[in-house]
């Protein structure tokens, strides 16, 4: 880390002798006030719920400008990969710190495409859901039950075993979420096929049968590997955190992963899409865009507990750009198998049209984010809204493992262990 040239000075108002603190700058974004020190020097914690102040470690991966709308996988913008790249291209960016030259795209290409099949005796251990469970609840027992079935790569201190985990949480997690659909639907599974490409052979699992032939059509084929590359990583979010803190402790990689996708499914971070387009659907069904302003109404009124799925972000405060180039793949898709007046996105653009001209949208800065437009394209496509998140599982796989590798690569690196305010009772006595 690069000291600045400038400390930092904590005083306080009861006399205490003051404390100087480092501060240390990143290549781009704020810098920070090194507190390590901080609690041995005065007796003291900071308090932060929510981190919105504190950053959690230091990271070469991905990089947000919130107030830009700018999101850099190791630099590279988001647009400019969604457009020139492919998702395995951005998997070995994300986990290589460089885009591959020809050889070792090849290379990484056929490994992945490679290990996509699972142990045989998954399929039993899925049986034991019930056919109505909800698919976030199945892949999170699925992907921690990999530790269970791959034990030659449950070493997390040693850089080969994490090597060949990663690929294979890469490789399988299409497989995985491809057969926790086809059981909920009572379907054959449908085994991986190497000669697709990562996103040709995720469709395939997914729709195609044993009955007839699949044709991958190249469009959604595209649509997929862009929802796949916007969804790659996204820094110190709250699942990745999640991954980090877990595999702090030493556990095994498949297990740190289920953790990230235990806390992905919630409302608030990649259940969204699911939220929001069962909420559009709600609105539909209750009025469509005739009733959109009247939803607005609600939706700003603090009583009514109603939020704007798919709008906000914790560190986006102008557009997020993710939206943007969904948007982009949404026009596609739709025109694509004819669905131009779908009358989902129709509505959505009036919610986005209405909220960006409105004063309580504009003066909290709340944007679309990648969520407003990813569930309509993910519904054309034919994926059921409970499986949205499982797919942002999916996707998000690979930026959770070049984290946790990066943490445990890095010299600095403890045992996550955050300390509190205790606001409980002092000892007592059971009379
Ligand atoms: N609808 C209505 N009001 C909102 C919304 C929303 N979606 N988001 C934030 N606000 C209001 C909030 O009530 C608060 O108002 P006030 O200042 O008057 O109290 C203000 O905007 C600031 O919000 P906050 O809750 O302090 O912001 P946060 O950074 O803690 O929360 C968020 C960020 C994403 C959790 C939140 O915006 C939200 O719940 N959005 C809807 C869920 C969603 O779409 N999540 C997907 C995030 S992107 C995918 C991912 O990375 O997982």
């Amino acid at each position: 880390m690069k000291l600045a040239d400038n400390k930092a000075t904590l005083s306080f108002s009861n006399g205490k002798p003051s404390v100087e603190l480092p501060v240390y700058q990143g290549s781009i974004g704020p810098d920070v006030i090194d507190i390590r020190k901080l609690y041995g020097q005065t007796g003291m914690f900071t308090y932060d719920p929510g981190f919105l102040s504190t950053a959690s470690c230091q990271s070469a991966i991905t990089y947000i400008d919130g107030d830009k709308g700018e999101l850099l996988y190791r630099g590279y913008p988001i647009e400019q990969l969604a457009t020139q790249c492919d998702y395995l291209d951005t998997c070995y960016l994300l986990l290589n710190g460089e885009l591959p030259n020809d050889s070792q795209r090849n290379e990484f290409h056929g490994l992945v495409l490679k290990h996509t099949m699972v142990h045989e005796q998954m399929q039993f251990f899925l049986r034991g859901f019930r056919r109505d469970a909800h698919p976030m609840a199945v892949l999170t027992g699925l992907i921690g039950a990999l530790s269970a079935f791959y034990h030659d790569s449950t070493d997390i201190t040693n850089p080969k075993h994490r090597e060949i985990a990663a690929i294979r949480l890469i490789s399988k997690l299409p497989t995985l979420v491809a057969m926790a659909y086809k059981y909920g639907m009572g379907q054959p599974y449908m085994y991986p096929r190497n000669d697709l490409s990562y996103a040709g052979n995720f469709l395939r699992m997914m729709f195609g049968t044993p009955c007839e032939d699949y044709v991958v059509n190249p469009v959604i084929e595209r649509a997929m590997d862009r929802i796949f590359i916007l969804h790659a990583d996204h820094e110190q979010n709250a699942s990745t955190s999640t991954v980090r803190l877990c595999g702090s402790s030493g556990t095994n990689p498949f297990a740190a992963i289920a953790a990230g996708v235990a806390c992905l499914w919630g409302p608030a971070h990649g259940g969204a899409n699911e939220a929001c387009l069962n909420m559009l659907e709600h609105l539909q069904a209750n009025g469509g865009v005739a009733k959109v302003g009247e939803f607005m109404e609600q939706v700003k009124d603090k009583n009514s507990g109603v939020k704007l799925m798919g709008f906000g972000h914790r560190v986006y405060k102008n557009y997020d750009p993710r939206a943007k180039l969904m948007q982009e793949t949404c026009n596609e898709v739709l025109a694509e198998l004819g669905l131009e007046k779908d009358p989902l996105f129709a509505l959505a653009k009036q919610v986005e049209k209405i909220a960006l001209e409105d004063e309580y949208f504009v003066e909290r800065k709340l944007y679309p984010n990648v969520d407003f437009y990813s569930g309509i394209v993910q519904r054309a496509i034919g994926i059921p809204v409970s499986l949205f998140t499982g797919v942002f599982a999916l996707a998000r796989t690979v930026g959770w493992i070049a984290q946790l590798n990066e943490m445990l690569a890095d010299p600095e690196y403890k045992i996550g262990r955050p300390r509190q305010l205790f606001t409980g009772s002092p000892r007592r006595d059971i009379a």
